[in-house]
């Protein structure tokens, strides 16, 4: 059978920029043989219209079935009143939660045509492509004990526990190897061993699954701060980064910060090997319903496309195709195409949504 693909286009801008996704899968399905069971679905806000709930239980079925699933975003002013428990914003909770995402991936690569629009200098970026795996569902946003108390001296004291379990760092650990085989073989953790215990069960735990399961991939260890400062030094010397909830949450924004716009950035959250031995996959891009723009044709779709690039090569294991659409990206991009976001405060000349959609579609037969 075909690999299964659930889309679920959400609010805002998501359905706008799906579209540009729909046009490419259609793309590949006519002229590379290589077709999915695509479904569509209902999540945030249009499902709540339509449900009275961010994610009907049926969905969250298809979504623990699927291969993989690629979301749009999710929210708009017209929820901002909803109770807390069926904001649009749970729905994607729920999925995160009950698929049990516990890598979320963040890569951040930079196109030559859009160097002059990194907070660094071109030479340091150009060509940029790198993946930080941030540890999600563990560490100290949830450890326990927790909280604010009296200190019993007048003052009070407020509390956090940085703790992690074996296994939670192997099968992060796991899926940073399983990464870095289908891209350049290298992986470097970051921890704080020299003044956490946390920290020095993360570096023994992933070197335990190095030497055990993946001695073919190279793994170097550094220390958070020193791998900060080598982040935007010369993010270059990396390949795949592994970390903790906390270091990870600080690098990948940083990261982030390497290549520019918010429409570029595209992101996954991985799980569990399912039967298959694919992961549990959710794919999408990092900003969110952009009322502010939603309707115009004003967004900017390769976040989303590039989110679906990384589907292919990490659930799909259709490398080539990857790497054919992010050139097709490339290539738009040094056509001089821009949607607005890629244009400063003027704007003009902007490309709309499914212009650069259709350019990118043309630009994949011309690759
Ligand atoms: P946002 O990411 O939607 O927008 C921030 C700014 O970036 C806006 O000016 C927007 O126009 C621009 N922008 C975002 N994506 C763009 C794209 N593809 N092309 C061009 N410009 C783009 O974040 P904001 O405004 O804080 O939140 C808006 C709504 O989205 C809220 O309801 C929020 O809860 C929700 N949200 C959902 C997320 C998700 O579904 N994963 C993530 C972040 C926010
Ligand atoms: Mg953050």
């Amino acid at each position: 059978p075909n690999p299964s693909l659930l889309i679920l286009p959400g609010d805002g801008i998501g359905p706008e920029v799906m579209a540009e996704v729909r046009k490419v899968i259609a793309w590949f399905s006519d002229h590379r043989d290589v077709a999915f069971e695509v479904a569509e679905d209902l999540v945030g806000g249009a499902a709540y219209d339509k449900h009275g709930t961010p994610l009907a239980d049926a969905t969250m079925a298809r979504a623990q079935k699927a291969d993989a699933v690629l979301l749009g975003a999710v929210g708009g002013p017209k929820y901002d009143k909803l109770d807390f428990a069926v904001k649009p914003e749970r729905g994607l909770l729920r999925l995160r939660k009950e698929m049990d995402l516990f890598a979320n991936l963040r890569p951040a690569q930079c196109f030559e045509a859009l160097a002059d629009f990194s907070s660094l200098k071109r030479d340091i970026v150009s060509g940029l492509d790198i993946m930080i795996v941030r540890e999600l569902t563990s560490g100290v946003y949830f450890g326990e004990p927790r909280g604010i108390a009296d200190d019993n001296e007048g003052g009070r004291v407020g509390t956090n526990t940085h703790r992690y379990t074996t296994e939670e760092i192997r099968r992060v650990a796991r899926s940073a190897f399983e990464l870095a085989r289908k891209r350049d073989n290298r992986v470097c953790s970051m921890e704080k061993s020299n003044v956490m215990e946390a920290g020095i069960l993360w570096r023994e735990e992933v070197q335990w699954v190095h030497d055990e399961e993946y001695p073919d991939v190279e793994l170097t260890h550094m220390l958070a701060d020193s791998g900060a400062m080598q982040l935007v030094r010369r993010p270059k010397q990396f390949d795949v980064i592994v970390t903790d909830n906390l270091f990870g949450d600080l690098l990948s924004d940083a990261a982030a910060m390497l290549t520019g716009s918010l429409g570029m950035l595209p992101s996954a959250s991985l799980g569990a090997p399912m039967e298959n031995g694919r992961p549990k996959a959710l794919y999408e891009p990092v900003h969110g319903s952009a009322p502010d723009i939603a309707g115009q044709g004003k967004a900017n779709p390769i976040a989303c496309i590039l989110s679906f690039a990384m589907a292919l090569r990490y659930s799909f294991d259709l490398g080539d195709e990857a790497t054919l659409l992010k050139g097709a990206v490339e290539a738009v991009l040094a056509q001089g195409l821009r949607t607005p976001d890629l244009l400063g405060e003027e704007g003009r000349d902007a490309v709309t949504t499914s212009e650069m959609g259709d350019a990118i579609v043309a630009a994949l037969g011309a690759g």
